[in-house]
This record gives C-alpha cells, structure tokens and sequence, in this order.
C-alpha cells in the first residue's frame, strides 16, 4: 500500500509531526495478524511539492497543517484546488480516503470541518480528522526576541 503524508509547516510544527509520523509508521513492527509496515510505501513530502503522479498512485494520503485563524491556511486551499479533476478526467475510480492533521497553538475552530466541506468536489474522501496541541508559534511574532517564549 502507498501512503502519501503531504504537509504545509509555516514555523516547524507540522512538518516535524509529519516527518515523525512517517518515522514511525517505517519502523512499525509486524504485528500478529498484521503484515509488516515495511510492506507499505510511506513518502512524506511538503504540499507544494506534490504533483499529479503522487497523487494518482496512492492508497492513502495524510494531509497536515498548521491553525491560521481557526482555519487551514492558503496553501492547503491551494492543494484542494489542485485536487478537483477536470470535467473530462472525472473517473468512476473509489475515492482516495484522507486522514486530516492539523497542529494548533490553542483552538481549532471549525478547521477541519471546512476543510472536509471544501474537499467534497475533490478525488478525496475524508476518513478522520485530529488535532495536535503544540506550542503556538504566533505569539513568536509579538514576544520579545530572546525572551521566555523563545526559550
Ligand atoms: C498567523 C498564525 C495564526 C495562528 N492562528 C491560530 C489559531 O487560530 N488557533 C490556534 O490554535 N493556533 C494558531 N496558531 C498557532 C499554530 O497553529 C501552531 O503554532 C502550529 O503548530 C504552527 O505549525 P507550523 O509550525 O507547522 O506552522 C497560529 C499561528 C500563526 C503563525
């Protein structure tokens, strides 16, 4: 199975859940019953990045960013843009299940349900959604440089 993690990280967070994320899922043990991780093939790559060919070839995707203003922030619109098929490409193909991440400062507000909204014209499918509770990055940009917070 191919299992593509694809995320935006504006300061670190995301990127680095991502990346541990696809760590993890590389060193998974066979469980009993189970077929090994290493039976799958895991990438894990920036949202820009993310072509077409990806996109076509994979079982899953995991989509990952960061709360701006209790939403996903342009780039992930962007991606979801992208991800509507032309009128003449429109195939009767399953659509491609999407497990949602996003890490946050403190609230997420309608995030990920307005986001599921925005990629029902897509080929994708949204199968679940978490939140991740990281140390927010906004108040970076009005602390004091040197100052606890940046500590
Ligand atoms: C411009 C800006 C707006 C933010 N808005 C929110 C918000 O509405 N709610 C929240 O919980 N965190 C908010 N945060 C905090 C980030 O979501 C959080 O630090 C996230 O983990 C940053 O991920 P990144 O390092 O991958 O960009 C905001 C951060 C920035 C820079």
């Amino acid at each position: 199975m191919k299992i593509l993690i694809t995320y935006f990280s504006g300061t670190g967070n995301t990127a680095f859940v991502a990346e541990k994320l696809a760590e993890c899922l590389r060193a998974a043990e066979p469980r009993q019953g189970r077929p090994a991780a290493t039976n799958h093939t895991i990438s894990c790559t920036p949202v820009e990045r993310v072509g077409d060919p990806e996109l076509t070839a994979t079982d899953i995707v995991v989509l990952g960013f960061p709360i701006y203003a209790c939403d996903a922030p342009a780039p992930i619109y962007e991606f979801v843009r992208r991800s509507v098929p032309a009128p003449s490409r429109a195939t009767s193909a399953p659509a491609t299940p999407v497990v949602l991440f996003c890490t946050k400062g403190m609230v997420a507000g309608s995030a990920l349900r307005r986001l599921t909204r925005a990629m029902t014209l897509t080929r994708f499918r949204v199968a679940a959604g978490v939140t991740i509770l990281m140390a927010g990055s906004d108040a970076l940009l009005t602390s004091r440089r040197g100052g606890w917070y940046h500590r």
